[in-house]
């Protein structure tokens, strides 16, 4: 059956309308992006800053890109360590299991601040 708006006024409400419903759209499709875009870039930072060359994340899909990687896996770093720990680790300011790690991140603070909440959500799936 078609739409039939036979008066200005019932017009108007149905212009309003479309235009509420779009507005809502705008901002939820906005927000959910926005919940998703650290773990997007933090898998973006993690490979650019060549982390893959000693770690693999299996349950991401990231693979050591050496043929044999002799630094653990982090697919489930996030069950025991917190993100704040993760910054003052990478930065070399802490040590874990009696040793700094073994390189410092190079990349901008913001990057870390994005890297750091990534891996704190790498955690253990139960299914
Ligand atoms: C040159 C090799 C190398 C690179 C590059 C490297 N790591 Fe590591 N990483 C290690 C080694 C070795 C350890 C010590 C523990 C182990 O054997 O996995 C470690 C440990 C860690 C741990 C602690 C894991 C645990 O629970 O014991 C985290 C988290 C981590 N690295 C994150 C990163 C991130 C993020 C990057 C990229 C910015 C990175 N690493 C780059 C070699 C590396």
């Amino acid at each position: 059956m078609p739409l039939i708006i036979n008066n200005e006024l019932g017009m108007k409400h149905f212009v309003f309308s479309v235009i509420g419903i779009l507005c809502l759209i705008i901002v939820f499709s906005s927000l959910i992006y926005s919940q998703d875009e650290p773990v997007k870039s933090g898998m973006k930072i993690f490979i650019k800053a060549k982390c893959n060359k000693c770690h693999s994340v299996k349950s991401q899909a990231i693979e050591c890109s050496k043929m044999i990687s002799f630094a653990c896996d982090l697919s489930k770093v996030g069950d025991s360590l917190s993100t704040d720990f993760f910054k003052d680790y990478l930065m070399k300011r802490v040590k874990l299991n009696n040793k700094k790690h073994l390189v410092a991140f190079k990349g901008k603070s913001t990057e870390l601040d994005i890297l750091c909440i990534w891996l704190q959500k790498l955690r253990t799936m139960i299914f």
